[in-house]
């Protein structure tokens, strides 16, 4: 057990951010649904940023949007294509749903716009490898939404990793999920194959792959035996029990549960279930495996940089077994969504690149591209990711 007066040595940096506002960035918000609502707010306390345009497929959605947010003069279009032909934008938050998401950011990129995706990247490998070629022509910044990475937990357990403790990493097991929790705040597009695309994998089970794979360097993956299902979404008891519509069930379309057992370059095995709905509270911690050490990780969303408990390093003192508990750290900036979206701006403005690139996330979304193909399939496959 760490000692109270040690915890100062997990305070992270505490640098003042200094941000030139002569040059203001034009952004544009494309899909102004739930997502939108963090991202404008996180935009709004940026001085070097304007707000100048939204799009929306469903009529008067970005105008509402914008009304509610208190931003006056903001063009609102009817779907990504007219806003980013009407526009010089700097650049573009896509949080539109999975299924639209390979459209709209190729269609920016090839404008010249630089693009904050939201997670996950897409639903295929196939949409991936093309919104990849489009980034590359363009030449501009692509930063996917995955704002856990800005979690000093989170940032923890990669450098935890990075720093030997744990040897050669050889097995992972990670994931997670809710005993009863398919995501219809505010209507179906979670739900449904022709919005969402997938679903616990893309609604939460992105988040437990990079939690792991950004720790071990994104190694690429080999072969996938995937299995995904649909007890809970289709059962209209479901969704009576939720106070929801009886009909949703015939709607639902994408997978409540999955799990992959993944081989990665380097000779570790990843083993991943995620969950939206099940007869049981976690499948169970992360678990990182290393030749000197492991790291256990309690069960945790991740969404939100939130950790379940301190982590614990197990590993050996003089020959003996010891265990090493991690206090859970507080986030001392402002946040890991400001952050993605600053980081995403800094990126733009310094000539940078990508806070989280689309060279690492396409590894994401080649796992769930497995996962779907293998359950399908019925068997182990091969994953291949061309060069781009
Ligand atoms: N990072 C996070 O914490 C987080 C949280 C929730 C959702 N998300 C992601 O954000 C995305 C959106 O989720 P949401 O809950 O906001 O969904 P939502 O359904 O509430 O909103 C999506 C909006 O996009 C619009 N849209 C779709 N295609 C469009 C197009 N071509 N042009 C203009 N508008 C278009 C829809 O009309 C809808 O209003 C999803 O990919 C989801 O995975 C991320």
């Amino acid at each position: 057990m760490a000692e109270k007066n040690n915890l100062d040595a997990f305070k992270e940096d505490q640098t003042v951010e200094v941000i030139d506002t002569t040059k203001k960035l034009k952004v544009g918000i494309i899909g102004t649904g739930w997502i939108a609502d963090s991202h404008i707010a996180e935009y709004k306390k940026m001085d070097d940023v304007e707000l100048v345009a939204g799009a929306d497929l469903v009529p008067g959605k970005a105008e509402a949007f914008f009304k509610k947010h208190g931003i006056e003069g903001a063009r609102c279009y009817p779907d990504h294509a007219s806003m980013l032909d009407a526009e010089e934008l700097d650049a573009v938050s896509i949080c539109t749903y999975n299924r639209t998401h390979a459209e709209c950011a190729i269609y920016a990129l090839k404008k010249g716009v630089h693009v904050l995706l939201e997670k996950p990247m897409c639903v295929t490998l196939d949409e991936a490898v093309e919104i990849c070629k489009a980034e590359k022509e363009s030449g501009k910044i692509l930063s996917i939404g995955f704002q856990p990475r800005f979690d000093p937990n989170m940032k923890m357990i990669k450098k935890i990793v990075e720093s030997g403790e744990l040897g050669d990493i050889y097995y992972i097991q990670t994931g997670g999920g809710r005993r009863r929790g398919i995501p219809a705040p505010f209507g179906t597009t979670f739900i449904e194959d022709k919005t969402a695309g997938v679903g616990a994998m893309g609604d939460i089970g992105c988040y437990s792959l990079d939690m792991v794979l950004n720790a071990i360097g994104y190694p690429k993956p080999l072969t996938v035996t995937g299995y995904k299902s649909d007890f809970f979404g289709k059962n209209p008891a479901y969704w009576t029990a939720e106070n929801k519509p009886a009909a949703y069930a015939d709607l639902f379309s994408v997978e409540d549960f999955a799990a992959g057992f993944i081989r990665l370059e380097g000779g570790i095995m990843l083993d991943f279930r995620i969950s939206w709905a099940m007869h049981l509270d976690t499948p169970g911690d992360t678990v990182i495996l290393g030749t000197k050490g492991a790291l256990r990780i309690p069960s945790t969303e991740c969404w939100n940089g939130s950790v379940g408990g301190p982590m614990k390093i197990y590993h050996e003192v003089a020959g003996s077994g010891v265990v090493t508990e991690i206090p859970i750290l507080r986030d001392h900036s402002k946040g890991c969504f400001y952050n993605k979206i600053r980081s995403f701006l800094n990126a733009i403005k310094d000539g940078g690149t990508a806070p989280v690139p689309s060279s690492q996330i396409i590894i994401n979304q080649a796992i769930i591209d497995g996962i779907v193909k293998s359950s399908e399939l019925g068997h182990e496959i091969a994953i291949e990711i061309p060069e781009i």
